[in-house]
Protein backbone atom coordinates (compact mmCIF):
# COMPACT_ATOMS: atom_id res chain seq x y z
CA UNK A 1 0.00 0.00 0.00
CA UNK A 2 1.30 3.34 -1.36
CA UNK A 3 2.12 5.82 1.86
CA UNK A 4 1.28 9.16 1.57
CA UNK A 5 2.18 12.28 3.99
CA UNK A 6 -0.23 15.10 2.92
CA UNK A 7 1.28 18.50 4.12
CA UNK A 8 -0.60 21.47 3.82
CA UNK A 9 -1.12 24.75 5.54
CA UNK A 10 -5.12 24.23 6.03
CA UNK A 11 -7.65 21.94 5.80
CA UNK A 12 -11.68 21.81 6.52
CA UNK A 13 -13.25 21.13 8.96
CA UNK A 14 -10.62 22.06 11.24
CA UNK A 15 -9.23 25.67 10.14
CA UNK A 16 -10.14 27.10 6.07
CA UNK A 17 -9.39 30.32 4.26
CA UNK A 18 -10.28 29.48 0.79
CA UNK A 19 -10.31 26.38 -1.56
CA UNK A 20 -7.30 24.89 -0.17
CA UNK A 21 -9.07 24.46 2.47
CA UNK A 22 -11.70 22.37 0.82
CA UNK A 23 -9.19 20.17 -1.36
CA UNK A 24 -6.95 19.17 1.88
CA UNK A 25 -10.84 18.41 3.83
CA UNK A 26 -11.78 15.79 1.18
CA UNK A 27 -8.81 15.10 -1.28
CA UNK A 28 -6.90 12.71 1.31
CA UNK A 29 -10.56 10.97 2.08
CA UNK A 30 -10.89 10.23 -1.23
CA UNK A 31 -7.43 8.93 -1.35
CA UNK A 32 -7.42 6.56 1.44
CA UNK A 33 -10.66 5.04 -0.26
CA UNK A 34 -8.97 4.33 -3.05
CA UNK A 35 -5.96 2.31 -1.15
CA UNK A 36 -3.70 4.81 -0.07
CA UNK A 37 -2.15 4.85 3.65
CA UNK A 38 -2.17 8.73 4.26
CA UNK A 39 -1.68 10.78 6.75
CA UNK A 40 -1.79 14.57 7.24
CA UNK A 41 -0.10 16.92 8.66
CA UNK A 42 -1.12 20.39 9.76
CA UNK A 43 -0.03 23.12 11.68
CA UNK A 44 -1.58 23.36 15.57
CA UNK A 45 -2.95 26.76 15.24
CA UNK A 46 -5.13 27.78 18.05
CA UNK A 47 -8.41 27.21 16.26
CA UNK A 48 -7.03 23.63 15.11
CA UNK A 49 -6.99 22.84 18.66
CA UNK A 50 -9.68 24.11 19.80
CA UNK A 51 -11.57 21.85 17.04
CA UNK A 52 -9.35 19.05 16.71
CA UNK A 53 -10.94 16.74 19.60
CA UNK A 54 -8.28 14.18 21.76
CA UNK A 55 -4.74 14.56 20.75
CA UNK A 56 -1.71 12.12 21.98
CA UNK A 57 1.50 14.00 22.12
CA UNK A 58 3.38 11.85 19.96
CA UNK A 59 7.00 13.51 19.78
CA UNK A 60 9.02 15.79 20.89
CA UNK A 61 12.21 15.10 19.67
CA UNK A 62 12.93 17.05 16.54
CA UNK A 63 16.59 17.31 16.30
CA UNK A 64 18.17 20.92 15.18
CA UNK A 65 14.38 22.47 15.50
CA UNK A 66 13.65 24.57 18.16
CA UNK A 67 12.80 22.83 21.97
CA UNK A 68 9.39 24.10 21.80
CA UNK A 69 8.46 22.17 18.81
CA UNK A 70 6.17 19.23 19.71
CA UNK A 71 3.89 16.90 16.92
CA UNK A 72 0.20 16.12 18.68
CA UNK A 73 -1.58 12.94 17.05
CA UNK A 74 -5.57 13.00 16.31
CA UNK A 75 -7.34 12.02 13.97
CA UNK A 76 -9.13 14.43 10.79
CA UNK A 77 -13.01 15.16 11.98
CA UNK A 78 -15.26 12.56 11.19
CA UNK A 79 -12.59 9.84 9.77
CA UNK A 80 -10.11 7.81 10.70
CA UNK A 81 -7.32 9.55 8.63
CA UNK A 82 -4.31 9.87 11.31
CA UNK A 83 -3.63 13.91 11.80
CA UNK A 84 -0.34 15.17 13.32
CA UNK A 85 -0.15 18.86 14.39
CA UNK A 86 3.25 20.60 14.22
CA UNK A 87 2.52 22.50 18.26
CA UNK A 88 5.13 25.47 18.34
CA UNK A 89 2.97 27.50 20.62
CA UNK A 90 5.01 30.95 19.53
CA UNK A 91 4.30 30.11 15.87
CA UNK A 92 0.94 28.93 15.74
CA UNK A 93 -1.04 29.22 18.93
CA UNK A 94 -2.59 32.95 18.28
CA UNK A 95 -5.81 34.61 17.83
CA UNK A 96 -6.52 35.71 14.07
CA UNK A 97 -5.93 33.34 10.92
CA UNK A 98 -3.92 31.21 9.66
CA UNK A 99 -1.82 33.74 7.53
CA UNK A 100 -2.73 36.67 8.87
CA UNK A 101 -3.52 38.59 12.07
CA UNK A 102 -6.57 40.18 12.73
CA UNK A 103 -6.63 43.35 10.99
CA UNK A 104 -5.47 41.19 7.98
CA UNK A 105 -1.81 42.50 7.53
CA UNK A 106 0.60 39.05 6.80
CA UNK A 107 2.39 38.07 10.36
CA UNK A 108 5.57 39.32 10.46
CA UNK A 109 6.68 35.85 10.85
CA UNK A 110 5.52 33.69 8.47
CA UNK A 111 8.74 33.14 7.40
CA UNK A 112 9.67 31.92 10.37
CA UNK A 113 6.27 30.30 10.71
CA UNK A 114 6.61 28.01 7.57
CA UNK A 115 9.91 27.37 7.44
CA UNK A 116 9.68 25.53 11.02
CA UNK A 117 6.48 23.73 9.48
CA UNK A 118 8.42 22.99 6.49
CA UNK A 119 10.90 21.60 8.55
CA UNK A 120 9.07 19.19 10.63
CA UNK A 121 7.28 17.87 7.59
CA UNK A 122 10.52 17.09 6.13
CA UNK A 123 11.59 15.53 9.35
CA UNK A 124 8.39 13.43 9.61
CA UNK A 125 9.18 12.44 6.19
CA UNK A 126 12.49 10.79 6.73
CA UNK A 127 11.44 9.57 9.95
CA UNK A 128 13.60 11.49 12.20
CA UNK A 129 10.48 12.40 14.19
CA UNK A 130 10.83 8.99 15.16
CA UNK A 131 6.99 8.23 14.50
CA UNK A 132 8.15 5.11 13.21
CA UNK A 133 6.37 5.78 9.82
CA UNK A 134 8.37 6.22 6.61
CA UNK A 135 6.02 7.53 3.55
CA UNK A 136 6.95 6.73 -0.20
CA UNK A 137 5.45 10.14 -1.16
CA UNK A 138 5.13 13.53 0.48
CA UNK A 139 2.50 15.99 -0.99
CA UNK A 140 3.09 19.44 -0.50
CA UNK A 141 0.76 22.38 -1.00
CA UNK A 142 1.30 25.52 -1.95
CA UNK A 143 4.38 27.92 -0.98
CA UNK A 144 3.69 27.13 3.04
CA UNK A 145 5.18 23.73 2.43
CA UNK A 146 7.44 24.95 -0.63
CA UNK A 147 10.51 23.92 1.25
CA UNK A 148 9.64 20.85 2.06
CA UNK A 149 10.96 19.54 -1.24
CA UNK A 150 14.06 21.61 -1.24
CA UNK A 151 14.90 20.37 2.09
CA UNK A 152 14.27 16.93 1.48
CA UNK A 153 16.43 17.30 -2.20
CA UNK A 154 19.53 17.65 0.16
CA UNK A 155 18.71 14.12 1.73
CA UNK A 156 20.39 11.26 0.79
CA UNK A 157 17.63 8.76 1.40
CA UNK A 158 14.06 10.48 0.82
CA UNK A 159 10.22 10.17 0.10
CA UNK A 160 8.85 11.15 -3.53
CA UNK A 161 8.08 14.53 -3.48
CA UNK A 162 5.06 15.62 -5.36
CA UNK A 163 4.09 19.83 -4.65
CA UNK A 164 0.31 20.91 -5.71
CA UNK A 165 0.34 25.05 -6.69
CA UNK A 166 -3.15 25.78 -5.79
CA UNK A 167 -2.19 29.89 -6.55
CA UNK A 168 0.72 31.28 -8.20
CA UNK A 169 -0.16 34.85 -7.14
CA UNK A 170 0.73 33.76 -3.36
CA UNK A 171 4.72 32.94 -3.53
CA UNK A 172 5.89 33.62 0.14
CA UNK A 173 9.14 36.09 -1.10
CA UNK A 174 11.46 36.76 1.52
CA UNK A 175 14.77 38.93 1.53
CA UNK A 176 17.47 38.22 2.94
CA UNK A 177 18.04 39.10 6.15
CA UNK A 178 14.87 37.26 6.87
CA UNK A 179 15.95 34.35 4.93
CA UNK A 180 19.32 34.39 7.23
CA UNK A 181 17.45 34.06 10.33
CA UNK A 182 16.23 30.66 9.15
CA UNK A 183 19.22 28.36 9.69
CA UNK A 184 18.31 26.75 6.20
CA UNK A 185 21.04 25.60 3.84
CA UNK A 186 22.70 28.72 2.22
CA UNK A 187 22.93 26.87 -0.85
CA UNK A 188 19.29 27.19 -1.21
CA UNK A 189 19.86 30.99 -1.92
CA UNK A 190 20.83 30.29 -5.70
CA UNK A 191 19.03 30.95 -8.62
CA UNK A 192 18.62 27.08 -9.20
CA UNK A 193 16.98 26.64 -6.16
CA UNK A 194 14.77 29.47 -4.07
CA UNK A 195 15.84 32.73 -5.00
CA UNK A 196 14.30 35.19 -6.89
CA UNK A 197 14.70 38.49 -7.96
CA UNK A 198 17.03 39.14 -4.54
CA UNK A 199 14.59 37.39 -2.73
CA UNK A 200 13.75 33.60 -1.73
CA UNK A 201 10.76 32.25 -2.54
CA UNK A 202 9.12 29.41 -1.03
CA UNK A 203 6.64 28.28 -3.74
CA UNK A 204 9.73 28.64 -6.08
CA UNK A 205 11.21 25.70 -3.96
CA UNK A 206 8.32 23.37 -4.37
CA UNK A 207 8.96 24.04 -7.97
CA UNK A 208 12.14 23.42 -8.31
CA UNK A 209 12.73 20.49 -5.89
CA UNK A 210 10.06 18.70 -6.41
CA UNK A 211 9.73 15.29 -8.54
CA UNK A 212 6.41 16.16 -9.86
CA UNK A 213 4.52 19.35 -9.83
CA UNK A 214 0.80 19.65 -10.44
CA UNK A 215 -2.26 22.40 -10.22
CA UNK A 216 -5.50 22.05 -9.97
CA UNK A 217 -6.64 22.87 -13.44
CA UNK A 218 -5.52 21.49 -16.92
CA UNK A 219 -5.88 24.99 -18.33
CA UNK A 220 -4.50 26.84 -15.50
CA UNK A 221 -1.54 24.32 -16.27
CA UNK A 222 -0.85 25.54 -19.41
CA UNK A 223 -1.40 29.38 -18.98
CA UNK A 224 0.88 29.68 -15.80
CA UNK A 225 3.31 28.96 -18.23
CA UNK A 226 3.34 32.36 -20.07
CA UNK A 227 4.11 35.74 -18.61
CA UNK A 228 0.05 36.52 -18.28
CA UNK A 229 -0.17 33.85 -15.64
CA UNK A 230 2.75 32.61 -14.37
CA UNK A 231 3.76 35.75 -12.12
CA UNK A 232 7.43 35.79 -12.85
CA UNK A 233 8.03 32.26 -13.01
CA UNK A 234 7.03 31.13 -16.16
CA UNK A 235 10.03 30.59 -17.16
CA UNK A 236 10.90 28.23 -14.53
CA UNK A 237 7.85 26.43 -14.77
CA UNK A 238 8.59 25.98 -18.67
CA UNK A 239 11.91 24.30 -17.65
CA UNK A 240 9.93 21.79 -15.70
CA UNK A 241 7.00 21.31 -18.38
CA UNK A 242 7.70 17.44 -18.78
CA UNK A 243 6.90 17.40 -14.69
CA UNK A 244 3.89 19.38 -14.60
CA UNK A 245 0.49 18.78 -15.15
CA UNK A 246 -3.02 19.92 -14.17
CA UNK A 247 -5.43 17.42 -12.29
CA UNK A 248 -8.80 19.48 -12.40
CA UNK A 249 -10.32 19.40 -8.32
CA UNK A 250 -13.11 17.26 -7.04
CA UNK A 251 -15.64 18.39 -4.45
CA UNK A 252 -17.44 16.77 -1.45
CA UNK A 253 -20.81 16.04 -2.16
CA UNK A 254 -20.85 14.74 1.05
CA UNK A 255 -20.53 18.65 1.84
CA UNK A 256 -21.96 20.65 -0.80
CA UNK A 257 -24.95 19.29 -2.55
CA UNK A 258 -28.70 20.69 -1.78
CA UNK A 259 -29.98 16.97 -1.62
CA UNK A 260 -28.45 16.37 1.70
CA UNK A 261 -27.02 19.74 3.20
CA UNK A 262 -27.98 20.84 6.71
CA UNK A 263 -27.07 23.96 6.42
CA UNK A 264 -30.06 25.35 3.96
CA UNK A 265 -33.66 26.16 4.79
CA UNK A 266 -35.06 23.46 2.06
CA UNK A 267 -33.03 20.41 0.83
CA UNK A 268 -33.57 19.82 -3.29
CA UNK A 269 -32.89 17.91 -6.23
CA UNK A 270 -33.39 17.91 -9.68
CA UNK A 271 -36.53 16.00 -9.31
CA UNK A 272 -37.39 18.40 -6.44
CA UNK A 273 -36.70 21.35 -7.92
CA UNK A 274 -39.26 23.66 -7.48
CA UNK A 275 -38.19 23.46 -2.90
CA UNK A 276 -35.09 25.68 -4.80
CA UNK A 277 -37.65 28.76 -4.47
CA UNK A 278 -37.84 28.36 -1.21
CA UNK A 279 -34.43 28.64 -0.26
CA UNK A 280 -34.77 32.03 -2.08
CA UNK A 281 -37.62 33.07 0.12
CA UNK A 282 -35.92 32.34 3.64
CA UNK A 283 -32.69 34.36 2.62
CA UNK A 284 -34.89 37.54 1.26
CA UNK A 285 -36.44 37.32 4.29
CA UNK A 286 -32.96 37.20 6.36
CA UNK A 287 -31.23 39.47 4.27
CA UNK A 288 -34.26 42.19 4.08
CA UNK A 289 -34.82 41.83 0.35
CA UNK A 290 -38.19 41.74 -1.00
CA UNK A 291 -39.82 39.24 -0.56
CA UNK A 292 -40.66 37.41 -4.02
CA UNK A 293 -39.33 34.08 -5.51
CA UNK A 294 -39.99 35.39 -9.29
CA UNK A 295 -37.05 38.27 -8.97
CA UNK A 296 -33.67 36.51 -10.28
CA UNK A 297 -31.28 36.08 -7.68
CA UNK A 298 -27.22 37.14 -8.33
CA UNK A 299 -25.20 34.98 -5.89
CA UNK A 300 -21.47 36.03 -5.18
CA UNK A 301 -18.89 34.00 -2.23
CA UNK A 302 -15.38 34.43 -2.33
CA UNK A 303 -12.15 36.19 -1.26
CA UNK A 304 -12.68 40.14 -2.01
CA UNK A 305 -9.35 40.49 -4.22
CA UNK A 306 -7.76 41.69 -7.04
CA UNK A 307 -7.94 37.71 -8.75
CA UNK A 308 -11.75 37.32 -8.51
CA UNK A 309 -12.55 40.00 -9.97
CA UNK A 310 -14.33 42.23 -7.61
CA UNK A 311 -13.65 45.75 -9.67
CA UNK A 312 -16.34 43.96 -12.35
CA UNK A 313 -19.03 43.67 -9.92
CA UNK A 314 -18.29 46.78 -8.33
CA UNK A 315 -18.71 48.62 -11.72
CA UNK A 316 -21.76 46.25 -12.68
CA UNK A 317 -23.71 46.74 -9.60
CA UNK A 318 -24.85 50.44 -10.79
CA UNK A 319 -26.33 49.48 -13.65
CA UNK A 320 -28.38 46.11 -11.85
CA UNK A 321 -30.04 48.38 -9.54
CA UNK A 322 -32.53 49.61 -12.22
CA UNK A 323 -32.70 46.07 -13.12
CA UNK A 324 -35.65 43.57 -11.41
CA UNK A 325 -32.74 41.36 -10.23
CA UNK A 326 -31.72 40.86 -6.49
CA UNK A 327 -28.07 40.41 -5.87
CA UNK A 328 -26.64 38.56 -2.50
CA UNK A 329 -22.86 38.41 -1.64
CA UNK A 330 -20.83 37.49 0.82
CA UNK A 331 -16.73 37.93 1.24
CA UNK A 332 -14.07 39.51 2.96
CA UNK A 333 -10.67 40.86 1.80
CA UNK A 334 -9.19 43.85 0.35
CA UNK A 335 -10.75 46.93 2.69
CA UNK A 336 -11.50 49.25 -0.33
CA UNK A 337 -13.26 46.87 -1.68
CA UNK A 338 -15.18 45.47 1.20
CA UNK A 339 -16.36 49.03 1.43
CA UNK A 340 -17.23 50.16 -2.08
CA UNK A 341 -19.43 46.65 -2.09
CA UNK A 342 -20.67 47.76 0.97
CA UNK A 343 -21.74 51.44 0.16
CA UNK A 344 -23.36 50.32 -3.13
CA UNK A 345 -25.05 47.61 -1.60
CA UNK A 346 -26.23 50.25 1.38
CA UNK A 347 -27.72 52.42 -1.63
CA UNK A 348 -29.94 49.66 -2.91
CA UNK A 349 -31.07 48.13 0.31
CA UNK A 350 -34.31 46.76 -1.49
CA UNK A 351 -32.61 44.72 -4.11
CA UNK A 352 -28.55 44.12 -2.42
CA UNK A 353 -27.79 42.37 0.16
CA UNK A 354 -24.04 41.54 1.49
CA UNK A 355 -22.39 40.07 4.39
CA UNK A 356 -18.54 41.22 5.11
CA UNK A 357 -17.10 38.18 6.77
CA UNK A 358 -16.49 34.96 6.67
CA UNK A 359 -19.61 32.99 7.04
CA UNK A 360 -20.19 28.80 6.18
CA UNK A 361 -23.96 28.67 6.30
CA UNK A 362 -24.45 31.51 4.91
CA UNK A 363 -21.88 30.46 1.97
CA UNK A 364 -24.34 27.45 1.77
CA UNK A 365 -27.92 29.61 1.88
CA UNK A 366 -26.40 31.40 -0.97
CA UNK A 367 -25.60 28.36 -3.62
CA UNK A 368 -28.71 27.19 -2.69
CA UNK A 369 -30.96 30.72 -2.62
CA UNK A 370 -29.53 32.17 -6.06
CA UNK A 371 -30.36 31.63 -9.59
CA UNK A 372 -27.02 32.41 -11.38
CA UNK A 373 -23.68 32.52 -9.39
CA UNK A 374 -20.74 35.15 -10.65
CA UNK A 375 -17.75 34.63 -10.77
CA UNK A 376 -15.91 36.87 -12.98
CA UNK A 377 -12.21 35.94 -11.84
CA UNK A 378 -9.24 37.78 -13.84
CA UNK A 379 -7.59 33.93 -13.16
CA UNK A 380 -8.83 31.18 -11.24
CA UNK A 381 -6.69 28.28 -10.91
CA UNK A 382 -9.19 25.86 -10.35
CA UNK A 383 -12.47 27.43 -8.26
CA UNK A 384 -15.01 25.28 -5.95
CA UNK A 385 -17.31 27.75 -5.85
CA UNK A 386 -18.57 27.53 -10.11
CA UNK A 387 -18.57 23.74 -9.44
CA UNK A 388 -20.68 23.71 -5.93
CA UNK A 389 -23.09 25.99 -8.30
CA UNK A 390 -23.66 23.41 -11.02
CA UNK A 391 -25.13 20.99 -8.14
CA UNK A 392 -27.18 23.45 -6.25
CA UNK A 393 -28.74 24.94 -9.90
CA UNK A 394 -27.28 27.66 -10.14
CA UNK A 395 -26.27 28.38 -13.23
CA UNK A 396 -22.39 30.27 -13.45
CA UNK A 397 -21.54 33.08 -14.99
CA UNK A 398 -17.55 32.59 -15.43
CA UNK A 399 -14.50 34.59 -17.24
CA UNK A 400 -12.71 31.64 -19.81
CA UNK A 401 -9.72 31.26 -17.46
CA UNK A 402 -8.21 28.69 -15.76
CA UNK A 403 -10.70 25.79 -13.97
CA UNK A 404 -13.49 27.64 -14.63
CA UNK A 405 -12.80 27.07 -18.39
CA UNK A 406 -12.42 23.77 -17.84
CA UNK A 407 -15.89 23.01 -15.57
CA UNK A 408 -18.26 25.08 -17.28
CA UNK A 409 -20.17 24.93 -21.09
CA UNK A 410 -21.10 28.35 -22.49
CA UNK A 411 -24.74 28.77 -23.02
CA UNK A 412 -24.63 28.52 -26.80
CA UNK A 413 -27.55 27.69 -28.98
CA UNK A 414 -26.25 24.59 -29.81
CA UNK A 415 -24.88 23.34 -26.57
CA UNK A 416 -28.18 24.66 -25.09
CA UNK A 417 -29.89 22.23 -27.77
CA UNK A 418 -27.70 19.59 -27.38
CA UNK A 419 -28.28 19.44 -23.35
CA UNK A 420 -24.62 20.59 -22.86
CA UNK A 421 -24.91 24.08 -21.54
CA UNK A 422 -24.02 24.07 -17.93
CA UNK A 423 -23.61 28.06 -17.77
CA UNK A 424 -22.36 30.94 -18.99
CA UNK A 425 -18.93 31.97 -19.93
CA UNK A 426 -17.19 35.37 -21.11
CA UNK A 427 -13.82 36.00 -23.25
CA UNK A 428 -12.18 39.07 -21.41
CA UNK A 429 -12.25 40.13 -18.02
CA UNK A 430 -14.07 43.50 -19.23
CA UNK A 431 -17.52 44.97 -18.22
CA UNK A 432 -18.70 45.22 -22.07
CA UNK A 433 -18.35 41.37 -22.08
CA UNK A 434 -19.19 40.50 -18.25
CA UNK A 435 -22.32 42.63 -18.64
CA UNK A 436 -23.56 41.49 -21.65
CA UNK A 437 -23.31 37.99 -20.91
CA UNK A 438 -25.26 38.97 -17.32
CA UNK A 439 -27.81 39.97 -19.65
CA UNK A 440 -27.52 36.54 -21.49
CA UNK A 441 -28.21 34.79 -18.80
CA UNK A 442 -30.90 37.44 -17.07
CA UNK A 443 -32.77 36.28 -20.89
CA UNK A 444 -32.77 33.61 -20.37
CA UNK A 445 -33.89 33.27 -17.37
CA UNK A 446 -37.26 34.15 -18.34
CA UNK A 447 -37.28 31.11 -20.74
CA UNK A 448 -38.12 28.96 -18.28
CA UNK A 449 -38.02 25.73 -20.68
CA UNK A 450 -34.43 26.29 -21.75
CA UNK A 451 -33.00 27.58 -17.96
CA UNK A 452 -34.80 23.84 -16.68
CA UNK A 453 -32.62 22.57 -19.41
CA UNK A 454 -29.37 24.57 -18.53
CA UNK A 455 -29.80 23.78 -14.77
CA UNK A 456 -30.49 19.71 -15.24
CA UNK A 457 -27.37 19.35 -17.25
CA UNK A 458 -25.59 21.19 -14.55
CA UNK A 459 -26.94 19.68 -11.94
CA UNK A 460 -25.86 16.25 -13.44
CA UNK A 461 -22.34 17.33 -13.70
CA UNK A 462 -20.10 15.21 -11.02
CA UNK A 463 -17.30 16.70 -10.12
CA UNK A 464 -16.46 13.88 -7.14
CA UNK A 465 -13.05 13.18 -6.05
CA UNK A 466 -12.65 9.49 -7.30
CA UNK A 467 -11.56 10.75 -10.99
CA UNK A 468 -8.84 13.44 -9.59
CA UNK A 469 -7.87 10.85 -6.52
CA UNK A 470 -6.99 8.05 -9.33
CA UNK A 471 -5.13 10.73 -10.98
CA UNK A 472 -3.24 11.64 -8.03
CA UNK A 473 -2.43 8.45 -7.21
CA UNK A 474 -1.01 7.91 -10.80
CA UNK A 475 1.07 11.10 -10.14
CA UNK A 476 2.48 9.65 -7.22
CA UNK A 477 4.09 6.79 -9.11
CA UNK A 478 4.97 8.91 -11.51
CA UNK A 479 7.15 11.02 -8.72
CA UNK A 480 8.43 7.51 -7.57
CA UNK A 481 9.77 7.31 -11.14
CA UNK A 482 11.58 10.58 -11.67
CA UNK A 483 13.12 9.99 -8.18
CA UNK A 484 14.04 6.83 -8.81
P1 LIG B 1 -10.18 30.43 -3.44
O1 LIG B 1 -9.51 29.21 -2.92
O2 LIG B 1 -9.38 31.16 -4.45
O3 LIG B 1 -10.64 31.33 -2.35
P2 LIG B 1 -12.29 28.61 -4.36
O4 LIG B 1 -13.48 28.84 -5.21
O5 LIG B 1 -11.41 27.49 -4.75
O6 LIG B 1 -11.50 29.98 -4.24
O7 LIG B 1 -12.75 28.24 -2.88
C1 LIG B 1 -13.30 29.15 -1.99
C2 LIG B 1 -13.92 28.40 -0.83
O8 LIG B 1 -13.99 29.26 0.29
C3 LIG B 1 -15.33 27.94 -1.09
O9 LIG B 1 -15.62 26.79 -0.33
C4 LIG B 1 -16.15 29.13 -0.59
O10 LIG B 1 -17.46 28.80 -0.26
C5 LIG B 1 -15.35 29.53 0.63
N1 LIG B 1 -15.46 30.94 0.99
C6 LIG B 1 -14.86 32.00 0.41
N2 LIG B 1 -15.19 33.14 1.03
C7 LIG B 1 -16.01 32.79 2.04
C8 LIG B 1 -16.70 33.52 3.07
N3 LIG B 1 -16.58 34.85 3.17
N4 LIG B 1 -17.46 32.83 3.94
C9 LIG B 1 -17.58 31.49 3.84
N5 LIG B 1 -16.97 30.75 2.90
C10 LIG B 1 -16.19 31.39 2.02
C1 LIG C 1 -6.71 28.47 -4.71
C2 LIG C 1 -7.30 28.97 -6.00
C3 LIG C 1 -8.60 28.31 -6.38
C4 LIG C 1 -8.55 26.81 -6.12
C5 LIG C 1 -8.14 26.55 -4.68
C6 LIG C 1 -8.05 25.06 -4.35
O1 LIG C 1 -6.95 29.23 -3.61
O2 LIG C 1 -7.45 30.37 -6.00
O3 LIG C 1 -8.88 28.55 -7.74
O4 LIG C 1 -9.81 26.22 -6.37
O5 LIG C 1 -6.88 27.09 -4.45
O6 LIG C 1 -7.18 24.37 -5.20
Amino acid sequence: MLKTLFAASEAHPLIKTGGLGDVAGALPIALQKSGTDIRVVLPAYRKVLEKAGRLELVSSQLDSIPPTVRILEGRLPNTNILLWLVDAPTLFDRSGEPYSDTSGEDWPDNALRYSTFSKVVSAIANDKAKLNWRPDVVHCNDWQTGLVPALLSLEKQRPATIFTIHNMAYQGTFDWQQFNQLDLPSSLWSVESMEFYNQVSFLKGGIMHSDVVNTVSPRYAKEICTAEFGCGLEGVLQQRQERLSGILNGVDYDVWDPRNDPLIARQYDYGMFRFKRQNKVALQKEMGLEVDPTIPMLGLVGRMVDQKGIDLIIDLLPKLSRQRVQFVCLGSGVKAYEEEISRIVARNSAKFACHIGYNEQLAHQIEASADIFLMPSRFEPCGLNQIYSLRYGTAPIVHNTGGLADTVTDATKANLQAGKATGFVFEQARLADFERTVTRALNLFEQPRMWKKLVKAGMAQDYGWDISANAYIELYHKALKYRG
